[in-house]
This record gives C-alpha cells, structure tokens and sequence, in this order.
C-alpha cells in the first residue's frame, strides 16, 4: 500500500509546469522505488485555479496543459476560473504546498501569504520562491514552529545545485568557514555566450529568457540580486544568522563589457560572477561581485547555465559541488527532492 503524498501547486509558470510534467514523468517510478503516490490536488495560478476533490488531479491532462502552456482553469472538469490561491490553499486537502510563484524581492507578495496561509494549516512548504524566505524568515519560523511544519528550501537555494544538503547534513561536525559560489545560472550563462561564442549581451540574456532559466524580472539575475538572495538564504542557513539583502554589497553583470572578457582571458583568466560569505569573529559579512578567476580556480571551468558552490572548512578542507544547471525542470527536481526528504525518505 503506497503512502499517498498531497500537493497544492502555487504558480503555473515555467518551474510550476516543469513540476507537473516532472510529477506525471517520474509518478510510476516515484511509486515503485519510494512507496509514494504524489498527488496534485491542486494547482492555482492568477487567473484560477484546478482542484481536484478526492484522487488527485489527472495527472497526464495536467502534463498536457502544461506542455501547451494552457491556463490552469482551462483543465478540463477541474477548472475553476477566478478561484484564487488563498482560498485554494485553505480548502484543497494536502500536506504540502509546492510554492513556484515569480519572486518578488519588494515585499514577497504573493508568495508570502501563500506560505503563511499553508503553514497555518500545518501543511509543509516546499518553495522556488526566494522573496519570503529572504524578506519575511522569522515570520515563517515562527509560523512553522506554530503549527509543526517545516519550509524546505532547496529550489530557492539554487536548484539543482545542491548547495543545503552539503552544507548542512555532508559536513555536520565541521565548521564552515567560508562559502563562494556562481549561484545564478543566467548571469554566468550571458558572461559564457560573451565570451565563447561572441554574443552581445543583449543576445545572451535573450536566450535565457527563452530557455526559462532567467527570472521573470531578469533585471533580478543580471543585477546580481538573485544571486544575493541566494547566499543570504544559504549563508542565514548555515551560520544561523539573519544577514539582510542590505548589507550585502551587491554588484551585477551588467557593466561587464566584451572588452573587459577578452582582456581577462589574455591574462588566462575568466569572469565570473561570485556570491560569497565569511563567517570571522562571530560576525558573517557577505558580498556580490564579478571577479576574474585564474583558470585553475574551482569555479573557473563552470560553464553556461551550470553553478558552483566551495565550502572551506576547519576540518573536511575544501569541498567543491558543481554542475546542477539553472532550468525550469532542475528547479522542479528540487522541489521534489524535498518533497521526498520531507514526507519519504
Ligand atoms: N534565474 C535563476 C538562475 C534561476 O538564472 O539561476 C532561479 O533561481
């Protein structure tokens, strides 16, 4: 008998599509090796919502919807347009809410009081959405702690890229002294087609847009934004600090010109763009910059849309993690892999 697995899906965009398509793709296998039957009971997105009342949505005509970029309140028998995704929250019965909405770095809203709607209901929350956990983390402590639940932050912490589980479980005992990381897959995605392929930047950032890998807003990727909110979630984690977005010196991309590419690679070196953290005296300090690497760096040789994180500790030395592109479908893996850790495993 599988242990049934429920899930709301908050945003239908293109990490909320790759999850139900991901969800329909692996469910047999999911069942087989994890004794798990994952539902989605419900998926809700601006314009409405699909609410399935008891088995779960049908999860090949949801895949179909996704694949032809239908709204969600189009699904057939399901739909159900104006519904929105509090209200959904509050009445479709499942133990997990999937958040995927666009992160707004502003207030977090709407994701926010998706999050806090579903921790006080006592469901788990599995979320893409950087924007809360960075503006609004002692509220949702506080709420999880309330009600039991637990906010698993994998897809915002990079992805695919596990950038957590290392730091955390791989490395328990050891002191982290410090972190640096390409945590934005698009920036270093524009800074490789610039300087392999002689794009412009303009043509770079254009086909990431395209291939779903930069954010809605991708001003928030080339800015450095998104990387910041990202080593303040991973560093905040670590270091069990509250380090806010502004403290941290942010620079983006955006005034790296080909000439300054062609320049660092005529001294063998490469641009890249660096998330780091130090952790001295009791005190975490944080930074966001491009920096020219020498080529036998750890993260020169990390390419287009794949990232990397270095943990230098005390006592395991340097650990390198790379690989895990920034795409739509990585970003649907780990959420599912916190689905798993959290409910199976
Ligand atoms: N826009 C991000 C990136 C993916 O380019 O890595 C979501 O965090």
């Amino acid at each position: 008998m599988s242990k049934i697995v429920r899930v709301i899906l908050c945003g239908f965009g293109h990490v909320g599509r790759a999850f139900a398509r991901l969800i329909e793709t692996k469910h047999a296998d999911l069942e087989r090796r994890y004794g798990v039957d994952l539902r989605i009971q419900a998926v809700v997105d601006i314009h409405g919502a699909a609410v399935a009342e008891s088995e779960g949505l049908p999860l090949g005509a949801l895949a179909d919807l996704a694949a032809a970029h239908r709204p969600i309140e189009t699904l057939e028998t399901f739909g159900r347009p104006g519904l929105g995704a509090i209200e959904t929250i509050r009445e479709a019965q499942a133990e997990v809410l999937v958040e995927a909405t666009p992160t707004n770095l502003v207030d977090g809203e709407p994701g926010r009081s998706h999050m806090i709607a579903a921790l006080d209901r006592g469901m788990d929350v599995v979320t893409a959405n950087k924007g809360p956990l960075v503006l609004a983390p002692t509220e949702l402590e506080e709420r999880a702690r309330a009600s039991g639940a637990r906010v698993l932050v994998s897809a915002a912490a990079a992805a695919a890229l596990p950038t957590l589980d290392v730091g955390r479980l791989c490395t328990a005992g050891a002191r982290i002294e410090s972190i640096e990381g390409i945590l934005n897959g698009t920036s270093n995605y524009v800074l490789g087609r610039m300087d392999e392929d002689g794009c412009t930047y303009e043509e770079a950032l254009g086909e990431a847009q395209r291939l779903g890998i930069a954010e809605a807003d991708p001003s928030l990727d080339v800015e450095g934004k998104d990387t910041r909110s990202k080593i303040v979630l991973i560093a905040n984690r670590l270091f069990e600090k509250t380090l806010t977005l502004d403290e941290v010196e942010t620079e983006g991309i955006t005034r790296i010109t080909r000439a300054d590419i062609q320049s660092a690679r005529s001294r063998n070196q490469v641009i890249k763009l660096i998330g780091s953290a130090r952790w001295r005296g009791g005190d975490l300090t944080a930074r966001v910059a491009p920096q020219a690497l020498d080529r036998d760096h750890p993260l020169a040789s990390v390419g287009l849309a794949e990232k990397g994180i270095v943990f230098y500790t005390d006592t395991m030395g340097r650990i390198i993690v790379t690989g895990g592109a920034s795409s739509p479908t990585g970003a649907a893996a780990a959420l599912l892999k916190d689905i798993l850790n959290a409910r199976v495993l």
